[in-house]
């Protein structure tokens, strides 16, 4: 089935797909990755404080599984590429917990008013594959009442000249993907000012990773 309503979602299917084989690979043989383990570390260990996780562009379930398996009740992970998500199934199975995940085969900006409010939102490397990031954010901040994590290409000068040499590049061979350089600066404003607080940030060369949870009240 395939649910993109625009070019570019399919052709953010189309590209991921082609990968979704590898990322499940790599997350049997060596577990969650370096930023996911951050991410981790950031929103506290115990996956049993959670009671709903809405992973977005949850890829082959990395982070979810891991926070189910750790006890959290029940996970929601929406996806654009339907590769991912036939993997993130069989994941699922695997480990033991396809009876408390959902998964969704959409763009989560078109379907975020149907989807259940959660106490803990994720989203990994998701942000710079999006065009419209405030959309994005604004959609799953609402839908947000404990902690939101997010991770990010890191404000570096080499970091933005290779993602926008890579733009470039798949510009001018009309790829059916390409990833997008936003102002990060603008992006955690908009959290900070949505009635949430940083309490957690690192970073890889390459990603920066914020774990940010929303001021009682907000
Ligand atoms: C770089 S991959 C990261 C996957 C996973 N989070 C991980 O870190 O392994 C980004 C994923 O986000 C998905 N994606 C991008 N925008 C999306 C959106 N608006 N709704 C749902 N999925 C989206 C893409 O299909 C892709 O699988």
């Amino acid at each position: 089935m395939n649910c993109c309503r625009s070019q570019l979602c399919e052709g953010t299917n189309r590209f991921f797909s082609r990968w979704s084989k590898r990322y499940a690979k790599d997350f049997r043989k060596k577990g969650p990755d370096k930023i996911q383990t951050m991410i981790l570390r950031g929103v506290g260990s115990d996956g049993s404080s959670f009671r709903h996780i809405l992973d977005i562009g949850c890829g082959v379930g990395s982070l979810h599984l891991t926070l189910l398996t750790q006890g959290a009740q029940r996970a929601t992970g929406i996806e654009v590429s339907i590769g991912m998500l036939e993997e993130a199934r069989k994941l699922s199975i695997e480990f033991g917990v396809k009876d408390r995940v959902e998964y969704v085969a959409e763009d989560f900006v078109q379907v975020a008013d149907t989807v259940d409010r959660a106490d803990i939102t994720l989203l990994d490397k998701v942000v710079c594959c999006y065009d419209n990031p405030k959309a994005l954010l604004a959609a799953s901040l609402g839908k947000t009442t404990g902690v939101y994590a997010l991770s990010h290409p890191r404000e570096h000068i080499l970091i933005k000249l290779t993602f926008k040499l890579q733009i470039f590049i798949n510009r001018l061979l009309r790829t059916s993907f390409h990833p997008y350089w936003h102002d990060w600066g603008v992006l955690r404003g908009m959290i900070l000012s949505s009635g949430f607080a940083l309490r957690y940030e690192d970073a890889s060369f390459v990603w920066r990773v914020l774990v940010f949870e929303r001021t009682p009240g907000r």
